[in-house]
């Protein structure tokens, strides 16, 4: 309803306009109250042959892509806060690398992240519900390994040099394809039917959609894993990991060499040129490298899993090299020097 009603307000402008809800809403990974992420795509291409009027928005402008979007967005932030019933506190981040329109939609009570005419993240979302839909043990262990991340403080509302939920989830596929759980996106993209051919501008989006026409091999030493078990086996495997070194791909199922000095590198699946935590501080990823451990540790240490996905578990004995820097982080985000000195009680 949502999404339909800013179709519903800009057919009149846009007549082949669409509101696409995309991200954790809609692609399984999402918990009750996450936002909802909306895609507008107004110039879409199917033209009606039937008709001898054919619509065509205005072409880019001097000043480039970017600013042309940005005073999109703008204006599109206007006529949300004034035609739109419900739509209320409107916020415009257009200088951001996807800049977008936030708003709450309170008759529904959704808050909402409106960008434009990016349908690779459509696409993206599509390819995470269908690895949510391979495997019933997928979904449960995103959700768990989100609300620990949150609980430890490694994630944030707010975007910044921490790892986001969408990087996690990726982690969580890559340690599924590991354990040979689920396939490759190479074998999606194999398997893929004429109409699953799909491209936004040259990249391509192609991968089969209908995964029950995968044809998988039955593996039963991880068929009868428990959540419980991927969890630590999911741990383990990140406390394992050179994030130093290696980077992690779910498009060969295999690490990769990280061609560049990003602190974590996750490839993009649908821009494999790209890293998707490119964002990530070196302090962060070594949190994250200190959280995995903890949870390791917290989990084989007899485990109590709901303090560790409420609280973030207990702390691990620290890394010798790290630990006075390690406990002054373990509390907040903002390192107080002086705590750096501090010796320990
Ligand atoms: P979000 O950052 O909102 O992530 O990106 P999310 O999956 O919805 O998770 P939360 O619950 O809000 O934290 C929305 C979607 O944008 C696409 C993905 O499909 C993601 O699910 N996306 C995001 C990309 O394609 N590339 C990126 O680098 C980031
Ligand atoms: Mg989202």
């Amino acid at each position: 309803m949502t999404a339909h009603q800013l179709e519903r307000c800009l057919s009149g402008l846009f007549p082949n306009s669409k509101a696409l809800p995309f991200g954790s809403s809609v692609n399984g990974f999402g918990g009750a109250g996450c936002d909802l992420d909306i895609v507008f795509v107004y110039d879409d291409a199917e033209v009606s042959t039937e008709s001898r009027l054919v619509f065509q928005s205005k072409g880019c402008g001097g000043g480039g892509i970017r600013s042309q979007t940005q005073r999109q967005m703008e204006l599109l932030g206007d006529l949300v806060q004034v035609f739109l019933p419900g739509c209320s506190m409107v916020k415009r981040i257009l200088q951001a690398r996807v800049p977008i329109v936030k708003y709450t939609q309170e008759i529904t009570g959704v808050d909402c992240d409106l960008s434009l005419t990016n349908m690779c993240a459509v696409y993206m979302s599509e390819l995470l519900y269908l690895y949510g839909e391979l495997d019933h043990r997928v979904r449960p262990l995103v959700f768990a390994v989100k609300q620990w991340a949150q609980a430890c403080g490694l994630t944030s509302n707010v975007p910044g040099r921490w790892i986001t939920n969408f990087s996690l989830a990726l982690l969580v596929l890559f340690y599924f394809q590991r354990v040979k759980i689920l396939p490759s996106l190479d074998a999606l993209i194999l398997a893929a039917r004429p109409e699953d051919v799909k491209f936004v501008d040259d990249i391509n989006c192609t991968f089969l959609r209908d995964v029950s026409k995968l044809c998988r091999s039955a593996d039963d030493s991880t068929g009868s894993k428990s959540i419980a078990e991927l969890l630590c086996g999911f741990f383990d495997f990140y406390t394992k990991f050179d994030f130093a070194t290696a980077g992690v791909s779910i498009c060969t199922g295999s690490s990769i060499i990280k061609p560049d000095y990003s602190p974590i590198y996750i490839v993009n699946p649908l821009e494999r040129s790209l890293n998707v935590s490119k964002n990530v501080s070196p302090e962060e990823v070594e949190r994250l490298r200190v959280e995995v451990r903890n949870a390791l540790w917290c989990l084989e240490g007899g485990g109590n899993l709901p303090q560790l996905l409420l609280k973030g578990g207990t702390t691990a004995p620290p890394i010798q090299h790290h630990h006075h820097y390690q406990r002054a982080m373990k509390h907040s985000r903002m390192v107080t020097v002086k705590d750096l000195f501090t010796e320990q009680s």
